[in-house]
């Protein structure tokens, strides 16, 4: 998987438009690419944004990531001590995680601050059935005074034209610079856009948010995975999937926090 990643990049770095493919798939976080449409780079069409104003987006390392600065998803923190993010990026042994809160740039290690992880939930039912990609995990080191982010506990919120916005240090297409903290606003597009865009691959609206553009140009990508989809101060959304990104047709498709809310905040406490 590190290779097609470093394929992809030595694609975009030739220059090489590669056709699209459909391939697929579902889940992976950064060094598990699964964009499989040629040049595929972070949070697509997007702008700078500054953790600063989001102090609760906390960037979830791994030491397993190809990428040097260890990127390898998002994660929110919703109590000094506990942060949510998506089951497909919390596979790892806890030992080899570092969250790094209030860091915009990742290779930019006098900024932000760090905590290891000491134990990971993962929703039971992650891989049994469709959705369910959430998980919550314990820092060693509680972010004291950081700001959290509550929980989306009204699956009413699941509306379209509902005006969330995602964040995240993943691939960018080449529309940003590399492992810097960005937004993009996506709009939500509905239950019944995503059942017919993903009939094949299992949309499940009872447990996912459809959100994007039909025509693509704006979204989430690789690495931003378990990273905040945001709606009314609250975490309304949690990174999940999509196929390739940005693509017209192939909106993002993030597990709904309120779908899950009360087996989550059993976790937080
Ligand atoms: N699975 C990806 C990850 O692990 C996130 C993909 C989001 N894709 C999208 N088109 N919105 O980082």
């Amino acid at each position: 998987m590190t290779g097609r990643l470093q394929l992809v990049r030595a694609a975009v770095a030739a220059g090489v438009l590669a056709a699209a493919s459909l391939g697929a798939v579902a889940v992976g976080p950064a060094s598990a690419a699964s964009a499989s449409d040629g040049p595929s780079p972070r949070i697509v069409g997007g702008t700078i944004a500054h953790t600063a104003d989001t102090p609760w987006a906390i960037q979830l390392s791994n030491s397993g990531s190809p990428d040097p600065t260890e990127e390898w998803c998002g994660s929110t923190l919703v109590a000094a001590n506990k942060i949510v993010t998506a089951a497909h990026c919390a596979q790892e042994a806890a030992s080899t995680y570092t969250a790094i809160q209030g860091r915009d740039v990742l290779s930019d290690t006098s900024t932000g601050q760090e905590s290891k992880i000491s134990s990971i939930w993962v929703d039971p039912d992650y891989g049994n059935q469709p959705g369910h990609d959430v998980a919550v995990m314990t820092l060693t080191t509680p972010f004291d005074g950081v700001a959290t982010l509550p929980l989306e506990t009204d699956s009413a919120a699941d509306t379209a034209g509902a005006a969330s916005v995602v964040y995240g240090w993943g691939e960018t297409e080449g529309t940003g610079p590399a492992d810097t903290f960005q937004k993009v606003d996506v709009p939500v597009l509905g239950d019944a856009y995503c059942s017919e865009a993903y009939a094949s691959e299992g949309y499940t609206a009872d447990g996912e948010i459809c959100a994007g553009y039909e025509d693509g140009g704006k979204d989430s990508c690789q690495g931003d995975s378990g990273g905040p989809l945001v709606l009314n101060g609250r975490l309304f959304g949690v990174v999940s999937w999509g196929i390739g990104c940005a693509d017209a047709g192939n909106p993002g498709v993030y597990a709904e926090v309120a779908t899950y809310a009360s087996e989550l905040q059993a976790q937080i406490g």
